[in-house]
Protein backbone atom coordinates (compact mmCIF):
# COMPACT_ATOMS: atom_id res chain seq x y z
CA UNK A 1 0.00 0.00 0.00
CA UNK A 2 1.39 3.70 -0.69
CA UNK A 3 1.68 5.37 2.30
CA UNK A 4 -0.20 8.72 2.95
CA UNK A 5 1.18 11.82 3.44
CA UNK A 6 0.35 13.11 6.89
CA UNK A 7 -0.23 16.31 8.59
CA UNK A 8 3.59 16.25 10.32
CA UNK A 9 4.98 15.61 6.83
CA UNK A 10 2.87 19.08 5.95
CA UNK A 11 4.31 20.58 8.82
CA UNK A 12 7.69 19.77 8.04
CA UNK A 13 7.25 21.39 4.64
CA UNK A 14 7.70 24.76 5.67
CA UNK A 15 10.02 26.87 3.99
CA UNK A 16 11.01 24.17 1.37
CA UNK A 17 9.28 22.82 -1.81
CA UNK A 18 5.89 24.78 -2.06
CA UNK A 19 2.92 22.31 -1.01
CA UNK A 20 0.13 21.99 -3.68
CA UNK A 21 -3.57 21.42 -2.39
CA UNK A 22 -6.62 21.93 -4.47
CA UNK A 23 -10.13 21.13 -3.39
CA UNK A 24 -12.12 17.48 -4.29
CA UNK A 25 -15.24 16.77 -2.94
CA UNK A 26 -15.95 13.21 -4.97
CA UNK A 27 -13.92 10.35 -5.23
CA UNK A 28 -13.33 10.45 -9.48
CA UNK A 29 -12.10 14.43 -9.45
CA UNK A 30 -10.23 12.76 -5.96
CA UNK A 31 -8.04 10.62 -7.82
CA UNK A 32 -7.46 13.00 -10.47
CA UNK A 33 -5.75 15.89 -8.00
CA UNK A 34 -4.20 12.76 -5.79
CA UNK A 35 -1.58 11.80 -8.73
CA UNK A 36 -0.58 15.21 -8.39
CA UNK A 37 -0.91 17.16 -5.31
CA UNK A 38 0.09 16.82 -1.31
CA UNK A 39 -3.28 17.47 0.13
CA UNK A 40 -6.68 17.36 -0.58
CA UNK A 41 -9.17 19.62 0.77
CA UNK A 42 -12.86 18.99 1.28
CA UNK A 43 -13.97 22.24 1.36
CA UNK A 44 -17.29 23.63 3.32
CA UNK A 45 -17.19 24.94 -0.46
CA UNK A 46 -18.98 22.38 -1.23
CA UNK A 47 -22.33 24.03 -0.72
CA UNK A 48 -21.88 26.18 -3.31
CA UNK A 49 -20.11 24.28 -6.08
CA UNK A 50 -22.49 21.15 -4.90
CA UNK A 51 -25.64 22.20 -3.63
CA UNK A 52 -25.95 25.89 -5.07
CA UNK A 53 -26.02 27.51 -1.49
CA UNK A 54 -25.12 31.14 -1.63
CA UNK A 55 -22.83 30.79 0.72
CA UNK A 56 -21.17 27.76 2.88
CA UNK A 57 -23.31 28.90 6.30
CA UNK A 58 -26.20 25.94 6.26
CA UNK A 59 -23.37 23.18 5.11
CA UNK A 60 -23.59 20.55 7.83
CA UNK A 61 -20.86 18.06 9.30
CA UNK A 62 -23.16 15.29 7.92
CA UNK A 63 -22.83 16.44 4.18
CA UNK A 64 -18.81 17.26 5.16
CA UNK A 65 -18.63 13.85 6.19
CA UNK A 66 -20.65 11.78 3.55
CA UNK A 67 -17.55 14.08 0.83
CA UNK A 68 -14.82 13.48 2.98
CA UNK A 69 -15.35 9.80 2.82
CA UNK A 70 -15.83 9.72 -0.71
CA UNK A 71 -12.78 11.59 -1.36
CA UNK A 72 -10.66 9.15 1.01
CA UNK A 73 -11.70 6.11 -1.57
CA UNK A 74 -10.65 8.01 -4.37
CA UNK A 75 -6.88 8.94 -3.29
CA UNK A 76 -4.66 7.01 -1.72
CA UNK A 77 -1.71 9.45 -1.04
CA UNK A 78 -2.33 12.76 -0.54
CA UNK A 79 -3.57 14.14 3.22
CA UNK A 80 -6.71 14.59 2.96
CA UNK A 81 -8.22 17.36 5.09
CA UNK A 82 -11.81 18.36 5.98
CA UNK A 83 -13.48 21.30 6.77
CA UNK A 84 -15.14 21.84 10.12
CA UNK A 85 -18.10 23.67 8.71
CA UNK A 86 -20.30 26.75 10.65
CA UNK A 87 -21.71 25.62 13.42
CA UNK A 88 -20.03 22.56 14.40
CA UNK A 89 -17.12 23.50 16.50
CA UNK A 90 -17.59 27.47 17.60
CA UNK A 91 -19.02 27.25 20.48
CA UNK A 92 -16.55 25.44 22.94
CA UNK A 93 -13.30 22.67 22.30
CA UNK A 94 -15.54 20.18 23.67
CA UNK A 95 -18.20 20.62 21.02
CA UNK A 96 -15.17 21.19 18.41
CA UNK A 97 -13.73 17.76 19.65
CA UNK A 98 -16.86 15.97 19.45
CA UNK A 99 -17.26 17.25 15.68
CA UNK A 100 -13.66 16.09 14.45
CA UNK A 101 -13.44 12.92 16.41
CA UNK A 102 -16.72 12.49 14.39
CA UNK A 103 -15.08 13.26 10.85
CA UNK A 104 -11.30 11.48 11.83
CA UNK A 105 -13.94 8.43 12.88
CA UNK A 106 -15.85 8.37 10.19
CA UNK A 107 -14.05 9.13 7.40
CA UNK A 108 -10.46 8.22 7.94
CA UNK A 109 -9.14 11.25 6.89
CA UNK A 110 -5.93 12.94 8.40
CA UNK A 111 -6.93 16.88 9.33
CA UNK A 112 -9.31 18.89 10.14
CA UNK A 113 -9.63 22.66 8.81
CA UNK A 114 -11.56 25.46 11.10
CA UNK A 115 -11.82 29.52 10.56
CA UNK A 116 -10.23 31.52 12.96
CA UNK A 117 -7.56 33.21 14.65
CA UNK A 118 -7.14 34.40 18.35
CA UNK A 119 -10.47 33.42 19.62
CA UNK A 120 -10.07 29.50 18.13
CA UNK A 121 -7.03 29.17 19.21
CA UNK A 122 -7.38 27.35 22.49
CA UNK A 123 -9.84 24.83 20.54
CA UNK A 124 -6.66 24.62 17.94
CA UNK A 125 -4.41 23.12 20.95
CA UNK A 126 -7.43 21.26 22.55
CA UNK A 127 -7.86 19.65 19.26
CA UNK A 128 -4.17 19.05 18.50
CA UNK A 129 -3.51 17.76 21.89
CA UNK A 130 -6.01 15.20 22.05
CA UNK A 131 -4.91 13.57 18.14
CA UNK A 132 -6.50 15.82 16.15
CA UNK A 133 -4.62 17.41 13.02
CA UNK A 134 -5.53 20.77 12.44
CA UNK A 135 -5.10 23.04 9.77
CA UNK A 136 -6.46 26.93 10.25
CA UNK A 137 -7.49 29.20 8.09
CA UNK A 138 -7.32 33.26 8.57
CA UNK A 139 -7.55 36.11 6.35
CA UNK A 140 -11.03 36.36 4.62
CA UNK A 141 -13.12 33.86 6.66
CA UNK A 142 -15.95 33.07 4.98
CA UNK A 143 -18.33 31.29 7.66
CA UNK A 144 -18.30 34.36 8.85
CA UNK A 145 -20.10 36.42 6.13
CA UNK A 146 -23.14 37.32 8.20
CA UNK A 147 -20.70 39.57 10.17
CA UNK A 148 -18.07 40.58 7.77
CA UNK A 149 -20.85 42.11 5.05
CA UNK A 150 -18.53 41.21 2.44
CA UNK A 151 -16.35 38.50 0.88
CA UNK A 152 -13.44 41.28 0.35
CA UNK A 153 -9.86 40.72 0.27
CA UNK A 154 -8.24 41.60 4.11
CA UNK A 155 -4.95 43.83 4.76
CA UNK A 156 -5.06 45.90 2.24
CA UNK A 157 -5.41 48.77 4.81
CA UNK A 158 -1.52 48.46 7.20
CA UNK A 159 -4.05 49.23 10.15
CA UNK A 160 -5.46 45.90 9.96
CA UNK A 161 -2.03 44.10 9.78
CA UNK A 162 -1.74 43.42 13.50
CA UNK A 163 -4.70 41.76 14.03
CA UNK A 164 -4.57 39.48 10.98
CA UNK A 165 -0.82 39.10 12.10
CA UNK A 166 -1.98 38.11 15.72
CA UNK A 167 -4.21 35.85 14.54
CA UNK A 168 -1.84 34.09 12.10
CA UNK A 169 0.88 33.68 15.66
CA UNK A 170 -1.80 32.45 17.43
CA UNK A 171 -2.77 29.56 15.81
CA UNK A 172 1.20 28.73 14.71
CA UNK A 173 1.29 28.58 18.01
CA UNK A 174 -1.71 26.47 19.36
CA UNK A 175 0.35 23.58 17.56
CA UNK A 176 -2.03 23.63 14.02
CA UNK A 177 -0.10 21.65 11.12
CA UNK A 178 -0.62 24.51 8.69
CA UNK A 179 -2.84 27.61 8.07
CA UNK A 180 -4.92 28.88 5.05
CA UNK A 181 -4.70 32.29 4.44
CA UNK A 182 -7.32 33.63 2.30
CA UNK A 183 -7.36 36.95 0.26
CA UNK A 184 -4.79 38.81 2.16
CA UNK A 185 -2.72 41.65 0.77
CA UNK A 186 0.65 40.71 -0.23
CA UNK A 187 3.20 42.21 1.69
CA UNK A 188 0.99 40.81 4.83
CA UNK A 189 0.69 37.34 3.81
CA UNK A 190 4.26 37.57 3.10
CA UNK A 191 4.86 38.58 6.40
CA UNK A 192 3.25 36.47 8.35
CA UNK A 193 4.59 33.70 6.22
CA UNK A 194 8.23 34.49 7.39
CA UNK A 195 7.08 34.84 11.30
CA UNK A 196 5.21 31.72 11.88
CA UNK A 197 6.49 28.64 12.24
CA UNK A 198 4.04 26.44 10.64
CA UNK A 199 3.21 26.51 6.18
CA UNK A 200 0.77 28.89 4.86
CA UNK A 201 -1.31 28.07 2.01
CA UNK A 202 -2.68 31.03 0.14
CA UNK A 203 -5.64 31.23 -1.64
CA UNK A 204 -5.79 34.89 -3.10
CA UNK A 205 -2.75 35.52 -0.68
CA UNK A 206 0.31 35.43 -3.12
CA UNK A 207 3.21 33.55 -4.14
CA UNK A 208 5.39 33.86 -0.62
CA UNK A 209 3.18 31.39 1.21
CA UNK A 210 4.47 28.23 1.86
CA UNK A 211 1.93 26.16 -0.46
CA UNK A 212 -1.45 27.01 -2.70
CA UNK A 213 -4.71 25.97 -2.32
CA UNK A 214 -8.10 26.64 -5.22
CA UNK A 215 -11.42 25.31 -5.66
CA UNK A 216 -10.83 22.80 -7.84
CA UNK A 217 -14.27 23.84 -10.03
CA UNK A 218 -12.98 27.46 -10.02
CA UNK A 219 -9.35 26.81 -11.60
CA UNK A 220 -11.11 24.07 -13.87
CA UNK A 221 -13.66 26.51 -15.99
CA UNK A 222 -16.87 25.00 -14.09
CA UNK A 223 -18.05 27.76 -12.12
CA UNK A 224 -19.94 30.70 -13.29
CA UNK A 225 -18.30 33.41 -11.41
CA UNK A 226 -14.92 33.27 -9.55
CA UNK A 227 -12.83 35.50 -7.57
CA UNK A 228 -9.62 37.86 -9.14
CA UNK A 229 -7.46 35.53 -7.06
CA UNK A 230 -8.41 32.23 -9.53
CA UNK A 231 -6.31 31.04 -12.60
CA UNK A 232 -7.92 29.21 -15.01
CA UNK A 233 -6.54 26.37 -15.71
CA UNK A 234 -8.89 24.85 -18.40
CA UNK A 235 -12.35 25.92 -19.41
CA UNK A 236 -14.71 22.99 -19.00
CA UNK A 237 -17.92 24.75 -18.91
CA UNK A 238 -18.10 25.08 -22.46
CA UNK A 239 -16.89 22.28 -23.71
CA UNK A 240 -19.63 20.34 -21.58
CA UNK A 241 -22.34 22.72 -23.11
CA UNK A 242 -21.12 21.59 -26.37
CA UNK A 243 -21.09 17.85 -25.36
CA UNK A 244 -24.94 18.17 -24.19
CA UNK A 245 -25.74 20.22 -27.37
CA UNK A 246 -24.68 17.76 -29.88
CA UNK A 247 -26.32 14.66 -27.21
CA UNK A 248 -29.50 16.54 -27.51
CA UNK A 249 -29.36 17.01 -30.76
CA UNK A 250 -27.99 13.36 -31.65
CA UNK A 251 -31.07 12.13 -29.34
CA UNK A 252 -33.60 14.59 -31.10
CA UNK A 253 -32.84 13.45 -34.98
CA UNK A 254 -32.25 9.89 -33.82
CA UNK A 255 -28.82 8.87 -34.70
CA UNK A 256 -27.46 7.91 -31.27
CA UNK A 257 -27.73 5.42 -30.01
CA UNK A 258 -26.24 3.65 -33.32
CA UNK A 259 -25.62 0.23 -34.23
CA UNK A 260 -22.10 0.37 -32.04
CA UNK A 261 -24.44 1.06 -29.02
CA UNK A 262 -26.84 -1.56 -29.31
CA UNK A 263 -27.06 -4.87 -28.33
CA UNK A 264 -28.02 -7.34 -30.78
CA UNK A 265 -29.84 -10.57 -30.79
CA UNK A 266 -27.51 -13.26 -30.09
CA UNK A 267 -27.02 -15.32 -32.92
CA UNK A 268 -27.98 -19.64 -32.77
CA UNK A 269 -24.91 -21.20 -32.94
CA UNK A 270 -24.96 -23.96 -35.99
O1 LIG B 1 -13.96 25.50 1.44
C1 LIG B 1 -12.96 25.78 0.74
O2 LIG B 1 -12.90 25.46 -0.46
C2 LIG B 1 -11.85 26.47 1.39
C3 LIG B 1 -10.77 27.01 0.50
C4 LIG B 1 -11.28 28.22 -0.20
C5 LIG B 1 -9.53 27.27 1.26
O3 LIG B 1 -11.86 26.62 2.58
NA1 LIG C 1 -13.84 26.29 3.56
Amino acid sequence: AIKRLTAPDIHARKGGEPIVMLTSYHAHTASLVDRYCDAILVGDSLGMVMHGLETTVPVTLDMMILQGLAVMRGSERALVVVDLPFGSYEESPEVAFRSASRVLKETGCGAVKLEGGLLMAPTVRFLVQRGVPVVGHIGLTPQSINTLGSFKARGRDEADWPAIEADAQAISDAGACAMVIEAVAEPLAAKITAQVSVPTIGIGASAACDGQVLVLEDMLGLSPWVPKFVKRYADLGPSIARAVEAYAEDVRSRSFPAKEHTYPKKVAKT
